[in-house]
């Protein structure tokens, strides 16, 4: 397939992008792209690859600009039930954490996905997944983390397993039994944290195996906050997970700075998402490990907080800046990553170009799978997005509708408006 005559395509080409070399779009005017298998086999002029594959199915991009497919690096996409109720409370004044600590909140979802049967979080699950790709995300990192018992947490991962397999989206799967402390370890959170890191964590390496044959182990989680996990048990969690050969990801400083990010920094954390309060030496730590910052404007906007990710300070210190959704039915509900840019622009004071480029190629660093997607490159995977919009800007500039025309999902159209 040749796509050919977009207006612009972004291209993405050369990698993650640290600091100020953030927001490098490589563009491409009246620019083509030639699919083959899947991937990408050329990229250039449109009148050059018209010539050279005359003959093969054409799409006209005319008037629209090209992009790689967004990748989405941190959502609790499956879960069931509601929070409308408690959106209301917070709007009267009670705070997130305040919910929590009386039972409510992650433990409500909890309560909802303990009792769904895999069916129905199947279908429930499948039908974000379906939002999320047509609002123009191919890749999807998935997490548990609202069963806390292993027996949820297991069913969560095997839902989330079929529903990879069926596709087209892909995802990343990241198991999070440390995202709250269940009733049943109420006041022995330390005995909870010992539970998933001397018993849960060594039982998910066979089922893995069993489960997902050939595919490597899921990220390992911890939500590292007040009223959930301290520093010490977050360590003893994901340095049991990193000895088991598991990569790691932590919620650092959502609300308050723990020290998480600097611990996740110093084992190697392949992320450390959230960051609202990290302070400089927690981003020179991030920056000095390599570990990509995720910035989740959605939750703050969706708490009504006012509280961003500090990217100019991450950015001045050289690190690696990645947008995601964060997708979740408690902070933040939505499946769009063109509404977390919007917000990025306004709240982080990004560029259109930096915060696209922190939501394809950055975004696919923070899950590790930066040589597959997240750029139009010869040998990439063929996820791309034809916008329909006339130049790159208008994503960012204008939101709140959907500016997605077409979704291709590894050579193949997926969807179209
Ligand atoms: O990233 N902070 C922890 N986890 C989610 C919220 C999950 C929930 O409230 O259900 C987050 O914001
Ligand atoms: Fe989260």
């Amino acid at each position: 397939m040749l796509i050919h005559s977009a207006n612009q395509i972004l291209t993405l080409a050369g990698g993650p992008q640290k600091g100020a070399r953030l927001g490098r779009l490589g563009i491409l005017e009246d620019g083509a792209i030639y699919i083959e298998d899947g991937r990408i086999a050329a990229v250039g002029p449109s009148g050059e690859l018209r010539r050279r594959y005359a003959g093969a199915p054409e799409v006209d991009a005319i008037g629209r600009v090209a992009l790689p497919g967004f990748v989405d690096p941190h959502t609790h996409v499956i879960w069931a039930g509601d929070r409308a109720a408690e959106f209301e409370l917070r709007l009267e004044g009670k705070a997130y954490l305040e919910i929590l600590a009386a039972g409510g909140g992650i433990l409500s979802t909890v309560r909802a996905t303990r009792r769904a049967s895999p069916d129905d979080l199947i279908e429930q699950t499948r039908a974000r997944l379906r939002r999320m790709l047509q609002h123009g995300t191919t890749t999807v990192e998935a997490k548990t983390g609202y069963g806390l018992d292993q027996e949820t947490e297991l069913k969560m991962l095997a839902v989330l397993l079929a529903l990879a397999q069926e596709g087209p989206w892909e995802l990343a799967i990241t198991y999070l039994a440390a995202h709250a402390v269940p009733p049943e370890y109420e006041n022995r959170s330390d005995e909870y944290a010992q539970e998933i890191a001397t018993r849960w964590l060594p039982q998910l390496v066979p089922w893995w195996r069993e489960h997902a044959a050939g595919q490597s182990l899921p990220f390992v989680d911890v939500f590292c906050e007040t009223g959930a996990f301290t520093v010490a048990q977050t360590e003893g969690i994901l340095q049991a997970a990193k000895d088991l050969g598991f990569q790691l990801k932590v919620h650092s400083d959502e609300f308050d700075n723990l020290g998480g990010t600097r611990l996740a920094a110093g084992l190697g954390a392949v992320s450390a998402d959230h960051l609202v309060a990290a302070s400089d030496d927690d981003i020179r730590a991030l920056v000095a490990s390599g570990t990509v910052a995720v910035a989740l404007p959605g939750t703050p906007f969706g708490l009504g907080l006012p509280g961003y990710a500090p990217a100019g300070r991450i950015l001045a210190a050289g690190g690696t800046l990645a947008l995601a959704s964060d997708l979740n039915p408690g902070t933040s509900w939505c499946e769009n990553m063109q509404m977390a840019i919007a917000l990025a622009c306004r709240s982080m004071k990004l560029t259109p170009a930096q915060a696209i480029a922190a939501a394809t190629i950055n975004a696919a660093a923070a899950i590790g799978w930066q040589d597959r997607v997240g750029s139009l490159e010869i040998g990439k995977q063929a996820d791309i997005l034809l916008l329909d919009v006339p130049d790159y800007r208008h994503l960012g500039y204008r939101y709140g509708v959907n500016l997605v025309g077409t979704v291709i999902k590894r050579g193949q159209i997926v969807f179209e408006a």
